[in-house]
């Protein structure tokens, strides 16, 4: 399973990145906001940043929302960087925009998805990623994991070559639900995958093989 973060900070891209983990990076608009970044040229900017920092793909999403200035919008993104990926929103425009982008090699990731009926469309139009967003589902009391897992089963029916990219992943539960179910990526932030390398008795361990070691070579 890829891991991607889901954060527009250099400074946790260049954390994960250090670790020798990851596999590449998501943004959307509230995160750059999070991070002060505005105005076109910033923007732009801090995308390359980003692509400096990570050899993966790097999602940046348009603002846009009808079919001829996504086009225009992912465009200009696209050319960027050779890692920059498309990010569209699942409307009816998107779709069309994501079929443009596929048949032209462009790679997108179609998000905002919260249905299996959305990811088909998706699929169909030909998206390099799909994202379904799992803890606003189960922030609104319906389990995200179902999704991924009938996703997986649409999408193994007939051999779609999208890739499930599991989005808005909040803990490391929710990143060892979608390794056992199959999705092809995750994306989340630094805090969840740096949960992965907890463990009371990592920790109880090792303390007692240092102490014993110290016992051992003391004069
Ligand atoms: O980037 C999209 C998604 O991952 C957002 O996550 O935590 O804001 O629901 P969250």
């Amino acid at each position: 399973m890829k891991f991607f973060i889901d954060t527009a900070s250099l400074k946790d891209i260049q954390e994960a990145q250090d670790l020798g983990i990851l596999d590449g990076v998501t943004t959307n608009p509230s995160l750059m906001a999070k991070e002060g970044i505005s105005g076109k040229n910033n923007i732009m900017r801090h995308y390359k940043a980003i692509c400096d920092i990570v050899d993966g793909d790097v999602s940046a999403e348009v603002i846009a929302t009808t079919f001829e200035e996504m086009i225009a919008e992912g465009e200009e993104l696209a050319e960027i960087d050779e890692q920059i990926v498309v990010k569209i929103p699942m409307i009816k425009d998107g779709i069309k925009a994501i079929k443009y982008f596929s048949e032209r090699g462009i790679k997108t990731n179609c998000t905002l998805v919260f249905s299996a009926g959305q990811a088909l469309l998706a699929a169909k139009a030909g998206a390099t990623y799909v994202s379904p967003f799992v803890g606003r589902l189960d922030d609104i009391s319906s389990d995200g994991m179902i999704l991924i897992e009938d996703i997986r089963t649409i999408y193994d029916n007939y051999g779609f070559e999208t890739q499930i990219l599991a989005a808005s992943v909040r803990h490391p539960l929710h990143i060892l639900q979608c390794a056992k179910i199959g999705s092809d990526v995750m994306t989340g932030p630094l805090s969840a995958i740096m949960a992965l390398l907890n463990h009371p008795l990592t920790d109880s361990g090792l303390a007692k093989f240092l102490a014993d070691h110290a016992k051992a070579n003391a004069k």
